[in-house]
């Protein structure tokens, strides 16, 4: 069962669970962008599995019917990409297929920088025979992400923009923390001035969010904010009064790895974790 301190940060371990917590957001006007919690499987079986437990979740939240419109998120290493590609396009174009006919938007995460070149060419392909129902992200620490900004830039579909939360090579990426905030509003700059893509948003980082405001007025753009369950969500929910704001709600039993990146992310988060073992041995 999901101890009471992961529960901050993950939706329960079923599909329904995750059902229930999109509903609670639809009724504050925020989107949700489920994940079925799950990562680096190396044989046909697992990732035919984790692409199943997409098809369930997909019917769950169709059955659901909540507006604003549900997503998913999907990493292509549990859907088969550490198999072989043929693998991970064949589960992907199942999941794929089926949200479409479900009205679900699928978006693609980005893991690390082995796995780029696949998962944009999966997004390309897919943006092109199911035009407006994908999304890829991509991650502003890379040094190589302009040049696939303006590879994607007029996509039928749409580029999630993150700083990155893979430690990757000094050669491959920035690595410290001011130039890859510097590449973000260079990044963001260039979709909302150069590309016709969708954009979205995500991260927690407050002068970013005002830069995406402020870009998005001036360019007329629609764009959304994205940010993840259980980081500032009382600025999720106003943001959502005049922004379109979605919160990424992972669920699953394999929670807990995703549990201790965001409690290592930052050390309130640890001192929260602390807190809450601390009363649940006192109680
Ligand atoms: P930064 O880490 O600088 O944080 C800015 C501020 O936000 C902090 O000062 C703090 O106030 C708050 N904050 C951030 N994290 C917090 C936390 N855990 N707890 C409490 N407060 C926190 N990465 C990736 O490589 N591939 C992917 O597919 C995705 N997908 C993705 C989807 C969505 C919706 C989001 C929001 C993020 C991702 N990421 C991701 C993660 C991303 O790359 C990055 O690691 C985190 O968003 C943290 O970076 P920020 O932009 O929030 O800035």
């Amino acid at each position: 069962m999901l101890p009471p301190i992961a529960d901050r940060f993950v939706a329960g371990e079923t599909a329904d669970g995750a059902v229930e917590h999109v509903r609670s957001l639809a009724a504050d006007g925020i989107g949700g962008i489920v994940n079925h919690l799950g990562e680096h499987h190396e044989t046909p079986e697992a990732a035919a599995a984790d692409a199943d437990a997409y098809l369930t979740l997909v019917e769950r939240l169709a059955d659901a019917d909540v507006t604003p419109h549900p997503a998913i998120s999907i990493k292509p290493s549990q859907v088969g990409l550490g198999v072989d590609e043929d693998c991970f396009r064949r589960n992907l174009d199942r999941v794929v297929d089926a949200a479409a006919d479900a009205g679900v938007f699928v978006w693609l995460d980005m893991e690390d920088h082995g796995t780029t070149d696949a998962t944009i060419d999966a997004y390309e392909a897919l943006s092109r025979t199911h035009p407006g129902g994908v999304g890829v992200c991509l991650q502003a620490n890379l040094r190589r992400t302009p040049d696939d900004v303006a590879r994607l830039a007029d996509t039928d579909g749409a580029i999630r923009l993150v700083k990155g939360a893979y430690d990757e090579p000094a050669d491959l990426a920035h690595r410290d923390r001011a130039a890859v905030d510097a590449a973000y509003r260079d990044l963001l700059r260039r979709l909302f001035a150069d590309c016709t893509v969708g954009v979205a948003v995500a991260t927690h980082d407050e002068a970013l969010i005002e830069l995406a405001a402020d870009l998005g007025a001036r360019h007329d753009r629609a764009f959304e904010f994205q940010m993840l369950m259980g980081v500032r969500e009382g600025r999720q929910r106003e943001l959502a009064a005049t922004h379109r704001v979605a919160q990424y709600v992972p669920y699953g039993s394999a929670w807990a790895a995703y549990f201790y990146r965001r409690v290592r992310e930052r050390r309130e988060n640890l001192a929260f974790a602390v807190r809450a073992v601390l009363s649940s041995l006192r109680s």
